[in-house]
């Protein structure tokens, strides 16, 4: 194993959780201390020049969304922090926050200034309740030492921080979604725009960031620019990633990364290579709703533009590995049958088109699909991309996309032997 530089890791030891103390021995809230001396327009700048993207699946540059913000504007504005991360086979925020929360507190202090917002949320997934604990005993550790509440290090600037349990359920991650279920009403998406920074929470301007991105704000800070592009290994990539593994790896653990690091690497000496004498097949690069990468793709940068080329993305980085025994119809069925689940049915091309994939692909999985079938499996992707309210939908066809893209000859073997290959007798 390489020695990569630990950001967000530095402080990770098993089974335990930095507090106040040791997170302050290890530098921490310097980075706040340095921010209040700074204008919240510098500090905008420097994290748009920093190349930081989010890190909650979409990737889009934090600067750029903090320079729409308005922060010059009069009255109450908002600080979301999105923890639902009920995507399958992603686990990182998780790992972020059992191992060193304070960061994210930190990062939303800094944040808060920069947008010049009063009132934060950090909105968590139900079942991280040891998370959500310990959150609620940092913020109150941060407020006892004046780096939250009132005239927070007497710089004049209040900032206070409140931890939201989420109802539980996949939607309210899509962040609008999010606003609604904060706001006690139920959680359809709402359409855009508006965007959340000009009409938000309770209607007012809100910012939503990712735990990961939020948590990388203090280091930024600390240590530049040119250090946090530096840190990636793509010339166009910039920082660190959390990359947490699972699938048919030997070693199922989450690992902070450089962004470009090779997939190959990833696979073969973070997750141990594949388990048992079986070789890899395929994975999901970045949680469930992303396009299938093959062996094809081992040597490929993991960073976000190179996979957009191969038509995939890094959303969360949760890689979930597949061996040459795994069936990839039966995959993505399962994958499906969680987003046709998780649909507020809102919008007919979801509500419906989700659940008639779900339909096909049992039939084709269990020995009764036919090539109409096939046909209807890929006219339905094409009516469901492109024409949904959100990007739920959008994200359910990324493995079925990829399905009809890269192992069409395994849907075809199924129908023409009337069951599935991968079943052993
Ligand atoms: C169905 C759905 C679920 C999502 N779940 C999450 C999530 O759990 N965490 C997250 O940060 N972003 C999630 N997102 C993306 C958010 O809508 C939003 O882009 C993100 O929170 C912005 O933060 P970032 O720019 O820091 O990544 C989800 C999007 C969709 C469509
Ligand atoms: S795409 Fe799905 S989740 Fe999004 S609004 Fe439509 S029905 Fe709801």
């Amino acid at each position: 194993m390489r020695d990569y530089p630990q950001v967000l890791f530095k402080n990770r030891r098993p089974g335990q959780t930095v507090m106040l103390a040791g997170y302050e021995q290890s530098g921490g809230y310097q980075g706040l201390r340095k921010a209040l001396q700074m204008s919240p327009g510098e500090i905008c700048a420097l994290v748009k020049d920093s190349g930081l993207r989010g890190r909650g699946g979409a990737g889009f540059p934090t600067g750029i969304k903090w320079s729409f913000f308005p922060a010059e504007a009069p009255g109450p504005k908002y600080l979301v922090c999105n923890g639902d991360e009920m995507e399958p086979g992603t686990y990182k925020d998780r790992q972020l926050l059992l191992a060193d929360p304070h960061q994210l507190v930190e990062g939303m202090a800094i944040a808060a200034y920069a947008l010049q917002t009063s009132v934060g949320y950090i909105f968590l997934r139900y079942a991280y309740e040891e998370c959500s604990q310990q959150l609620e005993r940092c913020i109150a550790e941060a407020e006892a030492k004046g780096y939250l509440g009132k005239n927070i290090l007497g710089s004049g600037f209040d900032f206070e921080l409140h931890v939201h349990r989420s109802a539980g359920r996949y939607i309210l991650g899509e962040e609008t979604a999010l606003l609604n279920g904060l706001e006690g009403k139920r959680p359809n998406p709402r359409s855009k725009p508006p965007f959340p920074a000009q009409r938000g929470l309770f209607g007012k301007p809100t910012n939503v960031n990712n735990i990961e991105t939020l948590a990388n704000i203090p280091h930024i800070i600390n240590h530049g620019q040119a250090w946090f592009h530096d840190l990636a290994l793509t010339v166009d990539g910039a920082g660190t990633k959390l990359f947490g593994l699972s699938g048919h790896m030997n070693n199922t653990a989450c690992f902070e990364l450089p962004l470009g690091i090779p997939l190959r690497e990833v696979i073969e000496v973070y997750g141990g290579g594949i388990r048992g004498d079986r070789k890899f097949k395929a994975c999901l690069p970045g949680g469930a709703s992303t396009p299938y990468l093959t062996a094809e793709h081992l040597d490929l940068p993991m960073d976000f533009n190179p996979l957009e080329s191969v038509k995939s993305r890094i959303g969360t980085a949760g890689v979930t590995a597949f061996d040459d025994h795994t069936c990839m119809v039966a995959v993505t069925r399962n994958l499906n049958q969680f987003f046709a689940r998780e649909s507020c049915g809102f919008c007919t091309p979801c509500r419906d088109g989700l659940a008639t994939i779900s339909w096909l692909l049992d039939r084709i999985e269990f020995g009764q699909g036919t090539m109409d079938d096939l046909a209807m499996l890929k006219d339905q992707a094409r009516n469901i991309s492109g024409r949904s309210f959100c990007a739920l939908a959008e994200g359910a066809m990324g493995p079925v996309e990829a399905l009809l893209r890269l192992f069409e000859d395994e849907i075809v073997d199924h129908i023409r032997k009337g069951r599935c290959p991968f079943q052993r007798s």
